[in-house]
C-alpha cells in the first residue's frame, strides 16, 4: 500500500527518497516495448535478459528495464545499455548471450548489431549519434526511453507531477489558463485550435459540473504517436489532465481511446491506479480542496470517432457520429455540459509548458506555431518511426537528415502530410517550414502528424483514390453532400484509373471536391477532398497522362499497363511461366516465352522472378 501524498511537500519527500534508493549510475540494459518492437520481439528479449543475468549471477549488478518506444521503429527491437548509450538494432532472443558476454562483461562492441547508416554505410554505436534522434528535439518524448511506463515512481524520480505541485501550491486556475495562453499552444489533434483560448471558454461557462476528454482515437491511416505517448508516458497525460481539470473547474476526466490500443488502455490504467494510490487523482488532490477522477472509454473503432461531437456521442453511449455544432462544445459538450477536449500530445505537453514557463514554450517553433510536433515517418523512408521536430523543420531536413532519404536510391516524388485530411506536397516544396499555416496554404494540413513518403514509383491518381476510399469507408453517411459526393468522386477517379475518362469529367472532379469541402457538416466531408485537390494542383500532368494518353507514368494502375518479353533477353528459363498464377505465359523450354495478354491479370509475379530483366512493363 503507498503512503498517501497529502500536501505538496510530501511529494518532494517521496520524490528524494525514491532517487536515494535507485543506485545513480547502475549499468543497464534498456529493451524497447513499444508495440512495434514488442511485435519483433522484444518482449523475448527481455525475458532472455532477465533469465540469463540471473543464470550468470549478474542480476544484481545490472538492472533491466522495459521502457516505452524510442521511436526509432524501423530498427526494432532496440535494446540501449547505458552508462554508454550503446545501441542495439533488431535484437532477438538469440543474440542476448552474446550481449551479455561481449559488451557487458568485456566492454566489446557487436558490430552486426549496431546501427548502420544507409546513406553512408557508418556504423554508429551511441544512440544519440543515430542522425535519426540527432535533429529532434525531444520534449514530449524525452523520457519514453527512460522510464517503466507501468512505474508511476519512474515517472516521479525524473521529476513526474512537480508542474501539478508547482500549479497547486502556487497558482490559481486563472493564472493557469492564462500560462497556457502565453504559450500559444495549439491543439495537436489536427485543428491547431488556441488550447488556451479553449479552456478559458470552458471556465467561463456557466454549468456544473464540468468534463475534460482526452482524445486518443488516432484514427489516422500511419499515425502512431498518440498511442507511443500513451504506452510509453501515460503519467505525462494524466498529469497533463489533472492540470487542466484544476484549471477549467472539471471533476471528472475520460479519456476516448480507440479499442485496438490495448498496451496503451492497459498502461494508461495502470497510472489513473498508481496516481490514486498516491493520492494525485481521486479526492482531496495532494491535501488540496480538489477533487478529480479519470475513466477509460473505448473508442468505437472508427475514424470519425475521433471527430469532437463523435467522442462525446460515443462516450455518452450513442452512436459515434458528429453533430451540428452550433453549440462549442466548451459550453455544453458531454451530456450537455462545459467542456473541454484535446488531444493526447496537446495534455502531454501541458505539464512541460507549466515546469518550463510560457516564455520557453513559445520561444520554440514559429511565429504562430510553438513547441514541437511528433511526426510519425511512414512510407518509402528509410528510418521509420516517430520524430519529434521544433514546428518550422523542413520537410526535407524530416525527410533526408532524420528520415535519412529514400531507400533504394529512389527519387522523391511527394510528401503526404495530415493523412486523409491532408494532401501531398510536391518535391520541389520541400523546403516548405512544417507549420499550421504553410501546410494549409500548401493545399495540406498538419492532422495528426501523420508523414508519408512517397518514390518516383508512386502512382499520385492512386494515392488520391487510396485516401477517397478509406474515407468513403469512414463516413458516417449521414450528411448527404459527404455521402453522395464521395461515392461519386470515387467513381470519377475510378475512372480515370481505368482510362475511362475526360477532361470534362476532371473539371467536374475538382468542382465536386470543392463542393463537397464546402458543404460538408463535420471535418470528414470538410477535408475530404484535400488529396484530390493537392494532387491535381501539384501533379496534374499524370492525371492527364492517364485521361489523354491512357498511361499511368509511374506504371501503378492495372488497366493502363501491359506486360511483355523482351524475345532477345528471354533465355527460355521457364521460371515466369512457372510462377503465373493464372497461367498467362507460354514457351518452350530455352525458347523465349510470351505472354497472352487477354488472361494476364498483371500481378507483375512474372516481372519479379525473371532474373534476366525480361519482362517489360509498358
Ligand atoms: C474525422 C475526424 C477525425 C478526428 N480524429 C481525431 C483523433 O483521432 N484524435 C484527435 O485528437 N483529434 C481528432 N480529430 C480532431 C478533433 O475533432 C478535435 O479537434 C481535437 O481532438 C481537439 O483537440 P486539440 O485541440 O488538442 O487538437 C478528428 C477530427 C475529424 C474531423
Amino acid at each position: 500500500m503507498k503512503k498517501k501524498i497529502t500536501s505538496p511537500w510530501d511529494l518532494e519527500i517521496l520524490r528524494e527518497s525514491i532517487k536515494e534508493n535507485r543506485v545513480s549510475g547502475k549499468p543497464c540494459v534498456s529493451v524497447c516495448c513499444g508495440t512495434g518492437c514488442m511485435a519483433s520481439g522484444a518482449l523475448e528479449v527481455l525475458s532472455s535478459f532477465k533469465s540469463l543475468l540471473k543464470q550468470k549471477g549478474l542480476d544484481f549488478q545490472l538492472d533491466t528495464k522495459l521502457t516505452g518506444c524510442h521511436g526509432f521503429c524501423e530498427q526494432g527491437p532496440l535494446v540501449v545499455i547505458t552508462p554508454g548509450d550503446i545501441l542495439y538494432c533488431r535484437v532477438q532472443e538469440e543474440d542476448v548471450e552474446e550481449i551479455i558476454e561481449k559488451t557487458i562483461i568485456k566492454d566489446e562492441i557487436i558490430e552486426r548489431l549496431s546501427y548502420v547508416e544507409p546513406v553512408s554505410g557508418k556504423q554508429i554505436i551511441k544512440e544519440h549519434d543515430v542522425p535519426f534522434y540527432k535533429k529532434q528535439y525531444r520534449l514530449l518524448m524525452a523520457n519514453n526511453g527512460k522510464l517503466v511506463p507501468t512505474e508511476i515512481e519512474d515517472y516521479m524520480a525524473l521529476g513526474g507531477y512537480s508542474a501539478l505541485k508547482k500549479v497547486l501550491e502556487n497558482m490559481t486556475p486563472k493564472q493557469v489558463i492564462s500560462e497556457i495562453k502565453t504559450s500559444n499552444l495549439r491543439g495537436r489533434g489536427g485543428g491547431g485550435f488556441p488550447t488556451g483560448v479553449k479552456w478559458q471558454s470552458c471556465f467561463n461557462a456557466p454549468g456544473d459540473p464540468k468534463y475534460l476528454i482526452c482524445n486518443a482515437d488516432e484514427g489516422d491511416p500511419g499515425c502512431f504517436q498518440d498511442r507511443s505517448i500513451l504506452e510509453g508516458n501515460p503519467h505525462s497525460v494524466l498529469e497533463g489532465m489533472i492540470i487542466g481539470a484544476y484549471a477549467v473547474g472539471a471533476n471528472q476526466g475520460y479519456i476516448y481511446v480507440r479499442r485496438e490500443y490495448p498496451l496503451a488502455i492497459e498502461n494508461f490504467g495502470q497510472a489513473i491506479e498508481q496516481a490514486k494510490e498516491y493520492g494525485l487523482l481521486g479526492e482531496g488532490i495532494m491535501g488540496m480542496d480538489f477533487n478529480f477522477n479519470v475513466k477509460i472509454n473505448r473508442g468505437g473503432g472508427a475514424f470519425v470517432c475521433g471527430e469532437s461531437s463523435a467522442s462525446i456521442a460515443s462516450i455518452e453511449g450513442k452512436v459515434g457520429e458528429p453533430r451540428d455544432k452550433h453549440t462549442h462544445a466548451t459550453e455544453k459538450g458531454l451530456w450537455d455540459k462545459p467542456t473541454v477536449l484535446n488531444n493526447v500530445k496537446t495534455w502531454a505537453t501541458v505539464p512541460i509548458i507549466m515546469e518550463k514557463g510560457a516564455e520557453w514554450f513559445a520561444s520554440i517553433g514559429t511565429e504562430k506555431s510553438k513547441g514541437t510536433m511528433i511526426f510519425s515517418l511512414t512510407g518509402k523512408v528509410n528510418n521509420t518511426g516517430l520524430a519529434e521536430v521544433p514546428m518550422g523543420m523542413s520537410l526535407r531536413e524530416l525527410v533526408f537528415d532524420i528520415g535519412g532519404g529514400v531507400p533504394n536510391g529512389k527519387k522523391l516524388k511527394a510528401v503526404q502530410t495530415g493523412g486523409p485530411s491532408g494532401g501531398c506536397i510536391p518535391e520541389n516544396l520541400l523546403d516548405l517550414p512544417v507549420d499550421y499555416e504553410k501546410l494549409s496554404e500548401a493545399g495540406s494540413m498538419m492532422g495528426s502528424g501523420g508523414l508519408i513518403v512517397m518514390d518516383e514509383d508512386t502512382c499520385m491518381v492512386d494515392v488520391a483514390k487510396y485516401f477517397l476510399s478509406f474515407t468513403k469507408d469512414e463516413s458516417c453517411g449521414s450528411c448527404f453532400s459527404c455521402r453522395e459526393g464521395i461515392t461519386r468522386m470515387q467513381e470519377m477517379i475510378d475512372d480515370i484509373t481505368r482510362g475511362k475518362s475526360s477532361l470534362e469529367q476532371l473539371e467536374l472532379l475538382k468542382e465536386l471536391a470543392q463542393v463537397v469541402k464546402d458543404t460538408s457538416m463535420c471535418g470528414l466531408g470538410q477535408t475530404c477532398g484535400n488529396p484530390i485537390l493537392s494532387t491535381i494542383r501539384y501533379f496534374e500532368e499524370e492525371y492527364l497522362a492517364h485521361i489523354v494518353e491512357k498511361k499511368c507514368p509511374a506504371g501503378v494502375c492495372r488497366d493502363l499497363i501491359s506486360f511483355s518479353i523482351d524475345s532477345e533477353l528471354c533465355t527460355g528459363c521457364g521460371r515466369c511461366l512457372k510462377n503465373c498464377p493464372v497461367e498467362a505465359i507460354q514457351g518452350e523450354k530455352k525458347e523465349p516465352h510470351v505472354i497472352l495478354e487477354d488472361q494476364c491479370t498483371k500481378c507483375g509475379i512474372c516481372r519479379e522472378v525473371c532474373k534476366f530483366d525480361a519482362v517489360i512493363k509498358i
